[in-house]
């Protein structure tokens, strides 16, 4: 199975998790993007009905408007029911890294809120340990970008400030904000450094997801794998 066809067999198998009546929270990425696809398509044909999401960013809010999914924001809404999102990395413990999209700050809000929060990726995502691979992204407020990369040394990262591709200049998020992405050494203990990361001054938010991804869909060569706490 090839990368695509894996998120496609995920987004598909998701549709699984969705009933009538139900709120669902919208993560932001590719993958997601076909699940968003998927259901609107369902809600359109009749299969679902009364079923409303929570978009994470403008990409997932945009999206579910052109698919057909009826778009709340959270304040509307007295609980998520489920929330579907990527990652960009899983370890075996479900703790994620999130946020190369740059919307980690709505999906962590959104996905710290849901009764189950789902996560589909394909089989390159998976590592040992957090960090091996990909930075982990900080959403930090602008004038404060340079400080907090200086601070981060302390941790033993080495962080960047992240570029846009379309636009001079760096990216700026759907809150208004830059982002850093940070390249630890060795990430020992997620919550720890999460939790920690988040009280440097300037900080909004930070893509170690620990502790609260429910179920892992995994697409492999093999078929769906399913992970879970
Ligand atoms: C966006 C994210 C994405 O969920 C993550 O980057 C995975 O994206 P994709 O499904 O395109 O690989 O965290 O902020």
């Amino acid at each position: 199975m090839n990368i695509e066809d894996a998120k496609k067999a995920v987004a598909k198998e998701a549709l699984k998790f969705i009933e009538d009546e139900m709120v669902v929270g919208l993560g932001t990425g590719s993958t997601t993007a076909y699940f968003i696809r998927y259901l609107g398509k369902l809600i359109m044909e009749g299969d679902l009905e009364d079923v409303y999401g929570v978009p994470t960013s403008y990409q997932s809010r945009l999206l579910a408007i052109e698919s057909g999914v009826p778009v709340v924001s959270l304040d509307e809404v007295d609980a998520i029911d489920v929330a579907v999102d990527g990652a960009d990395e899983v370890d075996p413990h479900l703790n994620l890294i999130k946020g190369r999209g740059g919307a980690l700050t709505m999906e962590k809000i959104v996905e710290y809120r849901a009764g189950t929060f789902l996560v589909l990726v394909d089989e390159t995502k998976l590592v040992e340990n957090l960090g091996q691979k990909m930075p982990v992204p900080l959403e930090v407020i602008p004038p404060a970008w340079k400080a907090i990369a200086e601070e981060l040394e302390v941790f033993n990262a080495e962080a960047t400030l992240r570029m846009a591709a379309n636009k001079e200049g760096p990216v700026i998020t759907d809150n208004g904000n830059f982002i850093l992405d940070a390249k630890f050494s060795r990430i020992d203990d997620p919550l720890d450094l999460e939790i920690e990361l988040n009280t440097i001054p300037g900080v909004v938010e930070n893509g170690i997801f620990a502790d609260i991804a429910d179920i892992v869909l995994v697409g492999t060569s093999g078929g769906i794998k399913r992970m879970e706490r």
